[in-house]
């Protein structure tokens, strides 16, 4: 009997135990976002997420499949630890200047019951904005790497949300962005498209940052923070349970997603919590799960406008190849252009079409060795134009049109950049179009996530800043490599001129700014002023107004920003001047209105000068606002120069009406702003 009673004694402690360790709870800072970690009889722990006490995410089941090892079973709670962090860091260049990381992280620890026990933690990480929690695989006996098939981390929904979402692609980022619920989520009706030259899409999927917005109005935005030496995740939908879980992109050529040695971290997956849309796009949250600066002093990275031989390509008023005899990349037409960029306060050109190759780059199957990166094109003497653009002050960005053929360039890499620093070059725009070389892998897979940080990597050995195109996705990196300095990975400004779709229509960039945007800069290439691109391109157009093409500059933030069109086509443009005086780097942000697809309006301090800079931007409807001019600092009297829609302004039938007014104003003022549909204005605050 007595033993017996021994025996319940220890099962109910034991019991309790387990009981008070099943449920670990942890709150934002400020109390509203609240995670639950639940671990249920001997299950997969699952989460769950409140916000003011109402449910955003329902109990989610996490956990992963392996090749070559048991099946994940149960866990139990080895430890759990709590630490409160509450700091500031300053940003090279960015966005603002000083940037507030202040979170609550629970650490739990938790060892399968099974035999041989393997252990797994998971931290979470719960900000006023959202939260992060990622997997941690630490050394243990008998396991030195996983081979990880699935990754299964669930974010089950409260109710048929509506959401903004790109189709899951594991090769490219650039698709529309769909306005949809989530229960009519389509992504395989997107599996064809004629103007990419990559795409595959293997599933109902979406790709991150993915925003949605929930009957009462809460935003959510899905996405994940420190990409690294892992795949991207794509979020497979469940239209009938209104649930998704992560699907990494994988590989042909490997059984498994990801092969990791221990220890070992996943990226972060976030969820954003927002009441209002314009609060997505002022946290920092993404950048804060990353690690800081490794690199150091990074006074090379240079913030800059630039011009470029670019557009001129993509409109065909010339070519990147020469045999077309329309070669843009001469070293005159550079000079041209590098002269344009001294005169109007642009940093830098960057040249595409410069080495020899592009008579074969596109739509050729054994694209391996047609670029190096160090034999420029007879008509192209670099010596002497970087010498004539240094003696005007203008840098050179160089170009690296990989055509996805990865292995030529990792041969290359060193070479490239020891080339680019033997002219003193500090800029790059790399490039990946078409299908992978080697075949069988993919642009997010785990094999070109460690390739695009290996060319961080050298690059920065270089003293080199990257603006990938065809990258992988933002996830905040920037903050560990601050020469990760802008990227593509959206539908860009090229797309109008070209694309048989009808290119990007007014709502794409009031939906950028709530989506790709929260994930980091974007080199958009805003600047378009001969918007229906006559008389190149008669059946494409831009289809946005001149004033929102200014407005960008501020809105689409990126530390580079391109002056996109032809020198001539600013020539004699009074418009011209808000180019020449925006900043590109910012002590202070702030998001002043905005509804996701809808518009958005946002303001800029400049670093440098203290000058305020404001963009808006709407879709295809005509917006007016009363907007308080209460961010501009107390007691400065500024002067504005207003670019704004003229009355009959539209982005189709008049986009090119604008006008430009000047006033004197301070942060006690209000403007009235009227937006023409697909329209915008921007506005330069001068100090006086
Ligand atoms: C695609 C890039 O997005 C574009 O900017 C570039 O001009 C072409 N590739 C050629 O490299
Ligand atoms: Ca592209």
């Amino acid at each position: 009997m007595k033993k017996y009673i021994l025996g319940l004694l220890i099962v109910t402690m034991l019991y309790a135990c387990t009981k008070t360790n099943s449920q670990m709870i942890i709150q934002s800072p400020d109390g509203k976002i609240e995670v639950k970690l639940d671990l249920k009889n001997n299950q997969l722990p699952k989460y769950a997420v409140t916000y003011k006490g109402d449910t955003v995410i329902k109990p989610s089941s996490m956990g992963f499949e392996f090749l070559n090892q048991p099946e994940m079973s149960g866990f139990r709670v080895v430890d759990t630890r709590m630490k409160s962090v509450n700091k500031k860091w300053t940003m090279p260049w960015g966005e603002q200047k000083e940037v507030v990381n202040h979170y609550q992280e629970m650490l739990v620890s938790l060892q399968e019951i099974k035999k041989p026990k393997h252990s797994m933690n998971i931290r979470f990480r719960v900000f006023d904005e959202g939260i992060g929690f990622r997997y941690e695989f630490p050394e243990q006996p008998g396991r030195d790497s996983l081979e990880i098939s699935a990754e299964n981390t669930e974010f089950c929904l409260t109710g048929d949300h509506r959401v903004w979402w790109i189709p899951g692609d594991w090769d490219i980022y650039e698709h529309l962005y769909n306005e949809t619920l989530f229960s009519e989520i389509d992504a395989l009706q997107f599996a064809q498209h004629e103007s990419l030259a990559q795409t595959y899409i293997p599933y109902n999927a979406v790709n991150t940052p993915v925003t949605m917005r929930t009957t009462s109005g809460l935003h959510l935005s899905f996405h994940e923070a420190a990409l690294t030496n892992y795949p991207g995740m794509t979020l497979r939908v469940d239209t009938e349970n209104l649930t998704m879980r992560s699907e990494l992109v994988g590989s042909e050529r490997t059984e498994y997603k990801a092969k990791v040695s221990l220890p070992f971290e996943t990226p972060w997956r976030t969820i954003q919590i927002a009441p209002d849309a314009t609060d997505l796009i002022a946290s920092k949250m993404i950048l804060n799960l990353n690690e800081p600066n490794k690199l150091g002093d990074v006074s090379y990275v240079k913030p800059m406008k630039y011009a470029g031989i670019w557009w001129e390509m993509h409109l065909d008023k010339s070519t990147w190849d020469l045999a077309s005899g329309r070669h843009g990349a001469t070293t005159e037409n550079a000079k041209r252009y590098i002269d344009f960029a001294a005169e109007n306060n642009l940093g830098g050109i960057l040249v595409e079409g410069w080495n020899t190759g592009w008579e074969k780059w596109i739509g050729v199957d054994n694209r391996e060795g047609i670029f190096d990166f160090v034999t420029p094109y007879p008509d192209y003497d670099i010596n002497e134009v970087v010498r004539y653009a240094k003696s005007k002050g203008v840098e050179i960005i160089m170009h690296h049109e990989t055509s996805a053929a990865v292995t030529t360039y990792e041969q290359q890499l060193d070479t490239a950049y020891r080339f680019m620093e033997s002219l003193g070059l500090h800029a790059v725009k790399t490039g990946y179009v078409g299908t992978i070389i080697p075949k069988g892998e993919y642009h997010h897979g785990q094999y070109m996530v460690q390739h695009y940080r290996k060319v961080l990597e050298t690059a920065a050995h270089h003293k080199v800043a990257v603006n990938a195109h065809e990258p992988i996705k933002a996830t905040g990196i920037r903050r560990t490599y601050p020469n990760a300095i802008s990227r593509e990975g959206l539908r860009g400004q090229e797309f109008n001129a070209w694309s048989s779709d009808g290119g990007n229509p007014p709502s794409h960039l009031p939906t950028v700014a709530f989506t790709r945007m929260l994930a980091g800069p974007i080199d958009f290439t805003p600047g378009a002023f001969n918007i229906k691109l006559d008389p190149y391109k008669p059946d494409n157009q831009v289809s946005t107004t001149l004033a929102q093409q200014l407005a960008l500059y501020v809105v689409i933030y990126s530390p580079v920003q391109m002056a996109c069109d032809l020198p001539e086509h600013y020539k004699g443009r009074p418009a011209f001047q808000f180019i020449r005086d925006v900043g590109v780097d910012w002590q202070q942000t702030e998001v002043l209105n905005g509804e996701v697809g809808e518009y958005v309006t946002i303001a800029r301090k400049e670093k440098e000068t203290g000058n305020w800079f404001l963009g808006s931007i709407t879709d295809e409807h005509a917006r007016e606002f009363a907007l308080p001019l209460n961010f501009l600092d107390k007691d400065v009297t500024y002067e504005a120069t207003l670019y704004k829609d003229a009355p009959d302004a539209h982005w189709d039938d008049n986009p090119e009406s604008i006008n430009i007014e000047t006033h004197t104003l301070q942060a006690t003022d209000t403007l009235n702003v009227q937006l023409a549909p697909g329209g915008g204005l921007a506005v330069s605050f001068m100090k006086k």
